[in-house]
């Protein structure tokens, strides 16, 4: 059986407010595909992380405090997956990756979100497809993939079908973690761990459930494959 991790961005779970049909039908795909397929996911905090870090930085929290709002707001929105993906699922939400991976081998699929301070969930991610040796990581974002230019700024920006992690760290800025909320395409600390552990990396826009369940199933999807 594949095992796949998902890093489910929180822009599409949380984009303003919950996007309840999203993630209802997200939790449907997830609980049909993990019949053939191991699916570990984790959850991005999207609006509700970014809302309560400004409003912390407001107030004074030093960054550290910051990543540990964003993390609970990771574990909220893991936790409303979990209940709705349901049966088939760990009830719980594993802290570490090697909790995750343990639960992994028993449980069809696993949900969890963010779990120390100083990265966000994308290298959580990358960390888990590491430990469980995954068939695929797969990026679900708000993008279609990486794109020549930023596509909000260029309407002539093309979406890459291919890029080498070399390039892509590059357009991430380096290997650094920087602040708390702060969003790119691929969180950087993620990217080092795709290009040590030559991780098979997938990024593509998460709402375009058939490009999602394309890239979970090993099939065809619309977006960007990372070589590395
Ligand atoms: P996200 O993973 O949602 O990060 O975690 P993001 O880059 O803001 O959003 P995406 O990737 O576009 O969805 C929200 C915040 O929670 C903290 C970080 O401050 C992060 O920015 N966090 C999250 C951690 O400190 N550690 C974690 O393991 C996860």
């Amino acid at each position: 059986m594949d095992k796949v991790v998902v890093s489910l961005g929180g822009s599409l779970v949380v984009p303003e407010r919950v996007d309840e049909q999203f993630v209802q039908r997200a939790a449907d795909l997830f609980r049909e595909i993990s019949k053939k397929t191991k699916i570990f996911l984790v959850v991005g905090g999207g609006r509700l992380a970014r809302s309560y870090i400004s409003l912390g930085r407001k107030m004074g929290a030093s960054e550290r405090e910051l990543d540990e709002i964003g993390i609970k707001a990771t574990r909220l929105n893991a936790q409303l997956v979990l209940s709705a993906v349901g049966k088939g699922a760990f009830p719980g939400i594993p802290k570490t990756t090697s909790f995750a991976v343990k639960k992994g081998e028993k449980y069809r699929i696993v949900v969890m979100g963010g779990t120390e301070p100083g990265h966000s969930t994308d290298q959580v991610a990358a960390e888990l497809a590491s430990k469980v040796g995954a068939d695929r990581l797969i990026n679900a974002t708000n993008v279609s993939g990486v794109y020549t230019k930023d596509p909000n700024k260029h309407p002539s920006a093309k979406l890459l079908e291919k890029i080498s992690i070399d390039e892509l760290t590059r357009l991430v800025g380096g290997s650094y973690w920087t602040e708390a909320g702060k969003t790119g395409v691929l969180d950087p600390g993620a990217c080092g761990l795709i290009q040590m552990h030559k991780l098979k990396t997938l990024i593509l826009n998460g709402r375009d459930l058939n490009s999602l369940r394309g890239a979970i199933e090993g099939k065809n999807f619309i977006g960007t494959t990372i070589s590395v």
